[in-house]
């Protein structure tokens, strides 16, 4: 067992697809590191790149898009289970239940073979958006926007969402949030997903179990706790008291630290220069979320020498993007599901059973006592 639990510095699998340099702050997927892929691809080029090996050239991304696009819409059982639990169920706990239902009439649901896991990745990233816009307008009590698949991935994700067009700065920064969230090597989340289909079963379950280890405040959930704690302190003067109060408290300050970074998250520092431009736009009727964000870093760095994760700058992002705060852990699916379905096909690659053994600390053998009780 490693020293600390949690299975700390243990190579669970090899894997093409996503290498994270921890000390140094450097993440790469198939050899691009993700500036340079925050900087120049979209979200649909890097889900192709995760999912089938290298970049796509234009005419293979086209054909993607084009894919991506057609598989958007939702219908049957899937749309009628957002229906009927919009009012009633959590974003997570929508999402859980949806994708699922997902599975129900895809045509490749028995199948694990590397074609049919391909197709199946394409419509759970097409779709995944489609069931959460439909979720937030039900709940609003409106009519779901379909799908226009005129529009790129993230302008027509917005749209859904919000029930109108974005600007092309905030769908672009959008986009980047996407590609930043797409994989991160063997998280909680992705080892799940790999141990599910290590059994053999199939890629929608191997997604739900996924979804399921995603919505912990420890993993993805924290990007919905860091906007509660912005909330809660409330503004930028506020900021050195609260932070300080908690550290003596002992809490722990949702959006910092991480198993692997020892500095800054570099997803972090992209999502940072984003939220610091969108609030140069805001209108000043709520507190300025990039200064206290910006505040409270350094405070945590100075105090507890913790940096920001993805979880953190990707709080004020959402929300300077009109995003309610209790669909931020939503958005991470949206993304992280190229990452879960290209380690599902990795694995249904070159399979073996992931089973490991655990220490017994029980009591010893013991003799069962008959008749004495
Ligand atoms: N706030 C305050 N203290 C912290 C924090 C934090 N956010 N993170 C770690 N610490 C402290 C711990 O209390 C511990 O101190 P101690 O040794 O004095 O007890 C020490 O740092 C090590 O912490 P561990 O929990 O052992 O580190 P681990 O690698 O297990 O945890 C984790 C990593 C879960 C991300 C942790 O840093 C944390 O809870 N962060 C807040 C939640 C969060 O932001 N999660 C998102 C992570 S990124 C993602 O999943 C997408």
């Amino acid at each position: 067992m490693s020293d600390k639990g949690g299975l700390e510095g243990i190579v669970v699998a090899r894997s093409e697809l996503c290498s994270i340099d921890g000390q140094n702050g450097i993440l790469v997927y198939r050899g691009y590191d993700i500036r340079d892929l925050a900087e120049h691809a979209s979200y649909e080029e890097v889900a192709y790149l995760l999912l089938r090996g290298d970049l796509p050239s234009s005419s293979e991304l086209a054909a993607f898009k084009s894919d991506l696009a057609a598989a958007r819409v939702v219908s049957g059982e899937a749309a009628q289970v957002v229906d009927l639990i919009a009012q009633d169920a959590k974003p997570m706990e929508m999402l859980r239940t949806a994708v699922s239902a997902t599975s129900f009439d895809d045509a490749d649901k028995d199948s694990n073979e590397e074609d049919a896991n391909q197709r199946k990745a394409l419509r759970l990233i097409a779709k995944i958006p489609t069931l959460i816009g439909r979720y937030q307008r039900r709940r609003e009590g409106k009519e779901p926007v379909e799908p226009d698949p005129e529009l790129d991935y993230a302008t027509n994700f917005l749209t859904m969402l919000r029930g109108e067009r974005p600007t092309a700065e905030e769908a672009r920064t959008f986009d980047v949030a996407m590609i930043l969230h797409a994989d991160h090597e063997m998280n909680a989340s992705t080892f799940t997903a790999r141990v599910i289909a290590s059994t053999l079963s199939d890629m929608h379950s191997a997604v739900v179990g996924a979804i399921g280890a995603l919505k912990g405040p420890l993993h993805g959930g924290a990007n919905e706790q860091v906007m509660k704690t912005l909330e809660a302190v409330g503004s930028v003067e506020e900021v050195d008291e609260e932070v300080h109060r908690r550290l003596v408290e002992k809490q722990r300050i949702m959006g910092f630290g991480h198993r692997v970074y020892k500095t800054m998250d570099p997803r972090a520092a992209i999502l940072k220069e984003y939220a610091h431009a969108l609030s140069e736009r805001a209108d000043g009727t709520e507190p300025n979320w990039y200064e206290m964000s910006r505040r409270m870093e350094e405070i945590v760095l100075a105090e507890k020498g913790l940096y920001p994760n993805v979880d953190f700058y990707s709080a004020s992002t959402y929300h300077y993007l009109r995003i309610p705060t209790d669909l931020f852990t939503t958005l991470f699916v949206a993304s992280r599901v190229v990452g879960w379905s290209a380690h599902v096909i990795e694995q249904h690659r070159d399979n073996r059973l992931i089973r490991p053994n655990s220490e017994y600390v029980g009591p010893a053998r013991r003799a069962y006592p008959v008749g004495s009780r």
